[in-house]
C-alpha cells in the first residue's frame, strides 16, 4: 500500500501544480457583482501528500462545482514524500507558522478578499488553527471531514508495510506528554485523554492551545472563530479509525459519556467563539455515512455547492437557528443527495487513496 502510493506520487507529482496554476488568474475588484469563486486550500490528513491522487480529484471537484476556483494544497514541502513524512514528524506549530508564511506570500491567495478551506481528518484542526493563529487572508467558511477538534483518546493502527507510521505509533506508546513527543510526533499533539486531563493541560503542544483550555484565553483565536461564516464540522457516522468519533462534532467523551459541544463549558462560556458563531447560523453539524474519509463525489459536491463559490453568493443564507436545535436538522433538510448512500464509481478511488489518513 505504502509503496504502491509512492509509485503513484512520482507518476503524478507535478501535474496538480500545473494544474492549479493554469486556473484563470482573478483579480477579485471590490465589486459585489463579481463571479469569480474564492480560492480554497485543502489540508490532506495523516499519511497523505499534498499532489496524492486523492487530493487531485478532490482539487479537480472544487473546480467543477464552482468553475474557475483556484485550489491550493497545502504541504510542508514540495516534495511528495516529504510532505507525506511531515504528516506524522514534526512540530505543529512550526508547520502551521509556515503554511501561513506560504498562504500570505501566495501571489493569488494574498490577494482575495478571503479563501474558503477544507481539512480532512487532522488537517481540520489544523486549519482551524490557521483561522484562529494567522487567518490573513481570512478564511470565510472552513469545512472539516472527520476531524479530531477535541482530540483523540488512542492511537490509530498503522499497515503492516507503513514503516513510517509503525515507527510514529512506537515512539507514541512511550510516553505522549515528553517534549520530544509532543515537538516531533505529529498525532500526540492532539492525543487528549480525559483521564489525563491536567498533563494534556501542562504538556500537549497544540490541541491544548488552539482550544483555548487554558486559564488565559486568547482572545485572537475567540474573534477570528466568530468572524467565520460557515464552521462545517462532517463528523463519520461509522468512524472506527478515529476514537472518538465523536471529536469530529467538537463532543467531549469521557469513557462512556459523551457531552455534545452546547452543552460543554468550552461552549458555554464561549472561549473560542463557536457560541457567538452559532447564534448567527454559522455552526453546522453534519453526518457523513461510512467509515473514515469514505468521501464520495456527492458528499464533496453537496458540501462545495453549499459554502463555496463567488464571495457574495451565499449571503444571508445562513438564517439564525436556536441553539437548543439539534446539530443534525441540517440532515433532515437536505437536498437528499446524501440519503442516497456512496456511490461505488469514483467515490471508491477517493476513498481507496484516503482511506487510512487520520
Ligand atoms: C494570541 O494569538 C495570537 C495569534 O497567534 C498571538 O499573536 C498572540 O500573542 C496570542 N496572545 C496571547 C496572550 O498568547
Ligand atoms: C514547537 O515549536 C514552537 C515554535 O518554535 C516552540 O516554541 C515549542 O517549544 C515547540 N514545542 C515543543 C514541544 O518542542
Ligand atoms: C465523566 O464525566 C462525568 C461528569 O463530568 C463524571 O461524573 C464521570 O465520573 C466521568 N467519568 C469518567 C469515566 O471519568
Amino acid at each position: 500500500m505504502a509503496i504502491k502510493n509512492h509509485l503513484r506520487l512520482l507518476f503524478t507529482a507535478g501535474s496538480l501544480l500545473a494544474t492549479t496554476f493554469a486556473s484563470p488568474v482573478s483579480r477579485f475588484e471590490d465589486d459585489d457583482d463579481d463571479d469569480t469563486p474564492l480560492p480554497v486550500v485543502i489540508w490532506h490528513g495523516l499519511g497523505d501528500a499534498y499532489n496524492a491522487d486523492g487530493m487531485r480529484q478532490v482539487a479537480d471537484l472544487a473546480e467543477s462545482v464552482n468553475p474557475g476556483t483556484l485550489v491550493y494544497p497545502i504541504r510542508i514541502e514540495d516534495a511528495g514524500n516529504r510532505d507525506r513524512y511531515d504528516s506524522f514528524v514534526g512540530n505543529v506549530t512550526e508547520q502551521l507558522a509556515k503554511v501561513c508564511v506560504d498562504i500570505a506570500a501566495h501571489p493569488i491567495l494574498s490577494t482575495a478578499p478571503a479563501i474558503d478551506a477544507v481539512g480532512f481528518s487532522q488537517g481540520g484542526q489544523f486549519l482551524r488553527g490557521y483561522v484562529e493563529r494567522c487567518n490573513n487572508p481570512p478564511v470565510r467558511s472552513l469545512i472539516t471531514f472527520g476531524s479530531q477538534h477535541n482530540g483523540i483518546t488512542r492511537f490509530r493502527d498503522c499497515e503492516t508495510n507503513d514503516w513510517i507510521c509503525r515507527f510514529a505509533m512506537a515512539v507514541l506508546g512511550t510516553n505522549p506528554w515528553s517534549p520530544t513527543v509532543q515537538g516531533k510526533l505529529v498525532p500526540a499533539q492532539y492525543f487528549r485523554d480525559p483521564e489525563q486531563y491536567e498533563k494534556y493541560l501542562e504538556h500537549s503542544n497544540f490541541l491544548a492551545d488552539i482550544n483555548n483550555e487554558r486559564s488565559i484565553k486568547n482572545e485572537t483565536y475567540k474573534k477570528n472563530i466568530a468572524k467565520l461564516e460557515n464552521f462545517v464540522m462532517y463528523m463519520f457516522d461509522e468512524d472506527t479509525t478515529v476514537v472518538p468519533k465523536e471529536t469530529s462534532w467538537f463532543e467531549d467523551v469521557n469513557g462512556t459519556e459523551i457531552t455534545p459541544l452546547r452543552a460543554r463549558k468550552l461552549y458555554s462560556e464561549d472561549w473560542l467563539g463557536l457560541r457567538e458563531l452559532d447564534r448567527k447560523g454559522g455552526l453546522k453539524f453534519r453526518t457523513a455515512p461510512g467509515d473514515h474519509m469514505q468521501l464520495s463525489d456527492e458528499l464533496l459536491t453537496e458540501a462545495f455547492g453549499d459554502f463555496f463559490g463567488p464571495l457574495n453568493r451565499h449571503k444571508g443564507r445562513s438564517d439564525p437557528r436556536p441553539a437548543s436545535h439539534v446539530g443534525d436538522e441540517e440532515f433532515d433538510m437536505g437536498s437528499g443527495g446524501r440519503s442516497e448512500g456512496r456511490p461505488a464509481s469514483r467515490g471508491g478511488e477517493v476513498e481507496s487513496d484516503m482511506g487510512n489518513d487520520l
